[in-house]
């Protein structure tokens, strides 16, 4: 197989798509339905590092990674290889049937590499979703009680429960109801459009106190068995909170006894520049949960939890017939590794921070760009017709989005309006990938703002 360029990646034979991604894109039309939808209108012959080859020789920069799937590159040989010698010696047995290492070894290897002191178990399920009903799950059985927590702008999945903490109705909810009880919701730290009209650092953490007040008021602290809480928000529009905001919640969930679930499968495995983002505030989540990056694409799914609380629920309880796929344990053994080494970390926090300084140059020019937001390598913009209203630009971002996959870059959108370009490129990638997919976007601003 020819191997991708390092100089000069992008390759653009057709126009996109290109007349098989066509004929694909018609067969995909009658046969599966619209509720499944994409974001850019190619399909994909094989995929290596941080690039994509479609099925008409067209190469691409992928700067969407699977949705955060890919943080340690599409296929990475030593991968590739585990699942290669697991696939030849068993596929799949079940683990609540007959036990096998390699999902003992990823449960010792992620309880160790976990944040905190406190001695942790793991149990693995099949997606990220999965992971926050199971986690929700335990924080019942823990506590004896019912109620969960959550946010404005959050993202935790499609499932009934999952659907109903979730933020934005559209296109998650709207018309999918009736949804899960004892679920209330609050705003969240979201500082450019701060939900009580205060700027930080001047209003002192005010939507922790609010918080906690909504929290009596709404539904009793001791009342509430999970806090759930992406330490970013995601889908959200990667909605960095402050200094202080992550631990003030945590604070206020030791105080009233509630199990505070932290979802990091957007945040997790290296994107922010540590192994999981809250390490960034020195927290030690009650529960831990992981998806998406953890096993470079095959499906895996995990609740890394302090033993006492993993512990709480009966045999039997939790589980599920394919959690912990040995495929996927075999993956995200080697995931582990080349992830949790201090030089992939290190260069995780340097894409970041070069993807956040050309944002930032973008801002000083372009009006459209309201907001940048970064943690490690989690870096959004938000677009914006107007600074002063924060007036969404919506149809300006579908627009950049759509300029860049017809020269070769893969973006994706986020946020309530779909007005919020979020950056997930595998952090696998070479400085001139970077560089070459950043002049692709500085022509799409260009040609979407005029100059
Ligand atoms: C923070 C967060 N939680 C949960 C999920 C759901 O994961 P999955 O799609 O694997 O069910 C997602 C997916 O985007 C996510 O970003």
């Amino acid at each position: 197989m020819e191997a991708f360029n390092q100089v000069g990646t992008l390759r653009l034979r057709t126009e996109i798509p290109g007349p098989r991604s066509r004929e694909l894109l018609e067969r995909r039309a009658r046969y599966v339905p619209q509720g499944v939808s994409f974001a850019t209108p190619v399909f994909v012959e094989r995929a290596e590092g941080a690039v994509l080859e479609d099925v008409d020789g067209n190469v691409f920069i992928d700067f969407a990674g699977g949705i955060a799937v890919v943080n340690a590159g599409h296929c990475p040989p030593r991968v590739v290889e585990a699942v290669r010698e697991q696939a030849g010696r068993f596929l799949h047995i079940c683990f609540m049937v007959v036990g096998y290492q390699v999902y003992v070894d990823l449960a010792e290897a992620l309880a160790k590499a976990a944040p905190g002191p406190t001695p942790k178990k793991v149990m693995f399920v099949n997606s990220g979703a999965e992971a926050v009903e199971n986690g929700v799950k335990i924080a019942r059985k823990a506590t004896g009680r019912q109620a969960v927590v959550c946010f404005d702008h959050a993202f935790h999945g499609r499932t009934l429960l999952t659907m109903t903490l979730t933020g934005h109705l559209t296109p998650y909810k709207d018309g999918l109801g009736p949804f899960a009880p004892e679920v209330y919701r609050f705003p969240y730290a979201y500082c450019y459009r701060c939900a009580y009209g205060r700027s930080y650092p001047g209003c002192g953490l005010y939507c922790l106190g609010a918080f906690e007040e909504g929290l009596e008021e709404k539904v009793g602290g001791r009342n509430v068995a999970a806090l759930v809480v992406e330490p970013v928000q995601g889908e959200g529009g990667f909605i960095v909170p402050p200094p202080g905001y992550l631990r003030g919640l945590k604070e206020i969930c030791q105080k009233y006894g509630i199990v505070f679930i932290a979802d990091e499968v957007q945040t997790g495995f290296g994107r922010t520049g540590k192994l999981f983002a809250v390490e960034h505030d020195g927290i030690e989540p009650d529960l831990l949960l992981v998806a998406k990056s953890i096993a470079a694409g095959l499906p895996l799914a995990g609740v890394i939890g302090k033993a006492e609380v993993m512990d709480a629920v009966h045999k039997g309880g939790i589980g599920g017939t394919y959690g912990g796929n040995p495929l996927s344990c075999a993956a995200a053994l080697e995931v582990l590794k080349i992830i949790n080494d201090p030089a992939f970390l290190a260069r995780g926090g340097q894409v970041g921070e070069r993807l956040a300084r050309f944002c930032r140059d973008l801002q000083v020019r372009h009006p459209l760009v309201g907001d940048v937001r970064a943690l490690g390598g989690m870096v959004a913009m938000e677009l914006v017709k107007d600074r002063e209203t924060k007036e969404p630009a919506t149809a300006e971002t579908a627009a950049i989005i759509q300029y860049a996959y017809e020269h070769g870059l893969i973006l994706l959108k986020a946020g309530r309006y779909g007005n919020v370009l979020r950056f997930l490129p595998p952090l696998v990638i070479t400085d001139d990938q970077l560089e070459e997919a950043l002049s692709v976007l500085a022509d799409a601003f260009a040609s979407v703002t005029g100059g």
